[in-house]
């Protein structure tokens, strides 16, 4: 079909406007490649579109279709990297693929990386690009592990698989050339989750108290805590503009938590616990209090109100809202104290700026070694953009240096 007419162009500039006026969300002036931003935004926002109206059409579930979409781009736009060479392996039933630096002899440290994408989306292949890109700068052995996704598999299954894999690397390090005394885990977004999850795991298990400690982990603007929704980052980036709102970060929660997002309001003002969990230890764990005073300025009196919240609902998730391999500040200080060393990244437009800042400041509080770079400017997710944020690929090398530094001392 051909559209030379004026009438076809004007049909098709109107649509253009239309669609571009829709889906552009401008970034603050305080952030850095604005429009760069903005069209990640716009791009996400597309996906969105395509896959309700594909589940409409009744193509497939718009989770699906947004899976691939996802991973599609991520895949079709990758070349591979000449530097490093991959293999796809099993580590005691988990899938993942290995990537060893291309000219590196003799034994090197380890790296066992957890993609982002909420528990829903994205996949190993679609991390090949950072996973190689840390392959290159650590010159360590980067293991990216194929976790299982939600809504499909629920808590702990995600979890289990990242245990699983890591154990096995540990165990089996010798037959990779890796040193086992080098090995460190890491993960963006609900990656970095799944990254101190492993390490609480790892350190406070007396039945895995055998294995080699972990050297380091890497957490780059992970959800830490499902306990606070009105912290000061959800509510100042909350609603965009970067792409991860509360509320896709509530129904990420869910869909790990219970396998649907019914609950989805009652997270986000933080009716989800109950009176006497606000007045909780845990509630202490996340509290403002531990953030920077001008972060907490942001609050007013209905965001740290604690004469509410659903009991009965409070009750149902109670048990997998506090447990630290859920939601690892749940952790007591006495679990947190035997964490390895962290290298923490955070980002500015994020609601979860503040989990970050709450895991470096207990951290810190409780004697662990903490190198926390925090990026103002940008939104959540420019870590893993590498190639198109100016900013992707000098954070992703200073991260690795943090990562060796823990690793080789
Ligand atoms: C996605 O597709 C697979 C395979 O068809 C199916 O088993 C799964 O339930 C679907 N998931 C969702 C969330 O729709
Ligand atoms: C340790 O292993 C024993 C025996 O398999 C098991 O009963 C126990 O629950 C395990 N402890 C933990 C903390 O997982
Ligand atoms: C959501 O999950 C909860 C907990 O498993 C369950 O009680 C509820 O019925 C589910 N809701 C829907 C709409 O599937
Ligand atoms: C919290 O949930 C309860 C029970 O569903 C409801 O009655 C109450 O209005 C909710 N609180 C707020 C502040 O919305």
């Amino acid at each position: 079909m051909h559209c030379y007419s004026p009438s076809c162009l004007f049909l098709v500039a109107m649509f253009w406007i239309v669609v571009s006026y829709y889906l552009y969300t401008p970034f603050p002036d305080t952030a850095k490649e604005p429009w760069k931003q903005s069209l990640t935004t716009a791009m996400f926002k597309l996906f969105g579109i395509l896959s309700s109206a594909g589940e409409t059409l009744q193509i497939d579930s718009a989770t699906n279709i947004s899976r691939k979409l996802m991973s599609g781009i991520a895949t079709s736009m990758y070349a591979g990297n000449p530097n490093v060479q991959v293999e796809k392996l099993i580590f005691d039933g988990v899938d993942v693929i290995l990537c060893r630096p291309a000219n590196k002899q003799g034994k090197l440290p380890g790296l066992v990386y957890f993609h982002g994408g909420g528990w829903v989306f994205l996949n190993t292949d679609s991390y090949r690009p950072l996973t190689d890109a840390l392959c290159e700068s650590t010159e360590a052995v980067v293991v990216s592990v194929e976790y299982r996704l939600a809504p499909e598999n629920i808590y702990p299954a995600a979890f289990d698989d990242c245990v699983k894999s890591v154990i096995f690397f540990l165990q089996n390090a010798v037959k990779y050339n890796v040193d086992m005394n080098k090995i460190g885990i890491a993960g963006d977004s609900v990656g970095g989750n799944l990254a101190m999850a492993v390490a609480l795991k790892l350190s406070n298990d007396p039945n895995l108290s055998a294995l080699p400690r972990l050297a380091v982990q890497g957490l780059i603007y992970p959800p830490l805590q499902f306990f606070n929704f009105r912290l000061p980052s959800y509510i100042e980036h909350g609603q965009g503009p970067s792409l991860l709102t509360s509320k896709l970060m509530a129904f990420f929660a869910l869909s790990y938590m219970l396998g649907n997002a019914t609950y989805i309001p009652h997270l986000l003002i933080n009716n989800h616990t109950s009176r006497s969990l606000k007045h909780s230890d845990y509630s202490h764990y996340v509290s403002h209090e531990l953030l920077p005073k001008e972060f907490q300025s942001t609050l007013d009196e209905d965001d740290v109100r604690l004469d509410f919240g659903d009991e009965a609902l409070s009750a149902e998730i109670e048990d997998i809202l506090l447990d630290p391999y859920f939601a690892p500040l749940m952790a007591t200080d006495a679990e947190i104290k035997k964490l390895p060393p962290a290298c923490i990244v955070s980002a500015e437009i994020d609601p979860l700026r503040d989990d970050s800042f709450l895991a470096a400041k207990r951290m810190a509080m409780n004697g662990i070694w903490v190198r926390h770079d925090h990026y103002p400017g940008y939104g959540h997710g420019f870590f893993a953009q590498i190639g198109f944020y100016e900013q992707s690929l000098p954070a992703v090398i200073s991260f690795c240096k943090c990562l060796l530094e823990k690793m080789n001392s």
